[in-house]
């Protein structure tokens, strides 16, 4: 089976030997301290070995309450934000069907919330779950962040109404500290199963803990897969030589790209399904990198949508920006465009072709035409969308953004600048003390 791999070719003449060499020195000894996990923010880097080192006892828990999860409810409620939602969400949105919660034979349906303050949505949420069986994992590392904990009182309160207090206990399941924190103190007050988040990984750092773990597997995904393809990926990654690890031959690039001005990098899939995973990259590299008056700014677009928005300011706009391509290799499924007798639209060139085929050579000429355009990039090749290749994904990411924020000399496993807006939000609530 083939693995994630990277394509740098479209980088010709923006990255040189001479500076990828500079800059591989650099990783050498970077990678020395960061596996012994000695380098900046060493605390926070649990998630180096976690695919390895994830005890058999807590796979078995995670998978025996998802299926308890899956024989007792219509719907499934995950509750969280940033690194306690994006995770689980990329994982579904990339391996189960596309619109698999409008399928009648789904079962859980899931949902997302926790993670806006807006009343519509809770509300259009509470009529869609409405005389449904519910179960809600509330996930929050701190236990205290303000969006989940709101939206959990209005969920709870709705569940409350359903089954009554005493009702609760087998419908509420808390992913959070260890020790800390009121979503612990709740759990313990009410006798919730709870998971652990580990002290030592961060929550854009922990979709494979039982933050995601929990969720993916309540979705029927394999999570035993997307373990074994982050071990493989451990693995791999754990090399120190860029030409033989693809996550620093993409930090490596990044970080020579960086330093030339280009400072936006956008993450591009063609496939609907790809799309959170963008968003997942977009938390994990923003919150690694962007302090101290640095980073790269992560956008995600999703092609051939976006050629028809951004397009053009990719082409010709500023040439501070590179892009990194998410290519599936392979479809699941075949779809070929149809001839017609009456080539009215001009199309029969195409007939009998797989639209996966048209697909491909959109990306090709994307590709081609950005390089062209003066927007250096890259390719990841995805080649299937299985759960053993999302768990490559996920440390491939992991990995090459904390090589690229440790380039750039930065902590990355803090986010102090998350802080101010809630500082400012407190202070306009009232909230005691603020
Ligand atoms: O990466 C991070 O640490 C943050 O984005 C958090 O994941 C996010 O703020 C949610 O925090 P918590 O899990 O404490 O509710």
């Amino acid at each position: 089976m083939s693995d994630v791999s990277i394509l740098t070719g479209n980088c010709k003449g923006f990255v040189s030997g001479k500076e990828l060499k500079a800059v591989s020195k650099a990783i050498a000894l970077i990678h020395n301290v960061l596996q012994k996990k000695e380098c900046p923010g060493s605390d926070f880097t649990g998630w180096l070995d976690l695919p390895s080192t994830i005890p058999g006892q807590l796979i078995k828990d995670i998978e025996q309450t998802a299926l308890n999860i899956r024989d007792n409810c219509d719907v499934f409620l995950s509750l969280g934000i940033g690194g306690s939602y994006l995770g689980a969400r990329a994982a579904i949105e990339f391996i189960k069907p596309n619109f698999s919660n409008e399928f009648r034979d789904e079962k859980p349906k899931v949902y997302f919330a926790g993670h806006n303050l807006c009343a519509d949505y809770l509300h259009d949420l509470c009529a869609l779950i409405k005389n449904k069986r519910v179960i809600v994992n509330v996930i929050s590392k701190s236990g205290t962040t303000t969006e989940t904990a709101v939206v959990f009182r209005i969920i709870m309160q709705y569940l409350e109404k359903a089954y009554g207090k005493k009702g609760l206990k087998d419908k509420i399941i808390c992913t959070t500290d260890a020790a800390k924190g009121a979503l612990r103190r709740f759990a313990e007050q009410g006798g919730y199963k709870t998971f652990i988040i580990p002290d030592d990984v961060g929550g854009r750092f922990s979709v494979l803990t039982p933050v995601g773990l929990l969720p993916i597997a309540a979705a029927g995904i394999d999570i035993r897969a997307v373990l074994k393809g982050a071990r493989d990926f451990e693995k791999k990654c754990g090399n120190p030589g860029i030409g033989k690890n693809p996550a620093y031959k993409y930090a490596a690039i990044r970080h020579v790209l960086y330093k030339k001005g280009k400072n936006i990098e956008i993450l591009s899939g063609f496939h609907p399904a790809l799309h959170y995973l963008g968003e997942w990259c977009k938390q994990l590299y923003g919150e690694s990198e962007g302090k101290e008056g640095k980073g790269i700014f992560p956008a995600a677009c999703e092609f051939t949508t976006d050629l028809h928005s951004l397009g053009q300011l990719i082409q010709e706009g500023q040439r501070n920006i590179f892009e990194t391509f998410l290519v599936l290799e392979k479809s699941a499924a075949k779809f070929s465009v149809p001839k017609f007798k009456e080539d009215i639209d001009g199309l029969n060139y195409l007939a009998g072709k797989d639209i996966e085929f048209v697909n491909r050579k959109a990306y090709e000429a994307t590709a081609a035409a950005h390089y062209e355009g003066g927007v250096p990039n890259m390719t990841i090749t995805i080649p299937r969308r299985s759960a053993y290749h999302l768990g490559q994904l996920f440390y491939f990411f992991e990995k090459t953004i904390a090589m690229s924020g440790l380039l750039d000399g930065v902590n990355p496993f803090t986010q102090p600048g998350v802080e101010a807006y809630k500082k400012k939000m407190f202070k306009l609530l009232g909230k005691p003390g603020a």
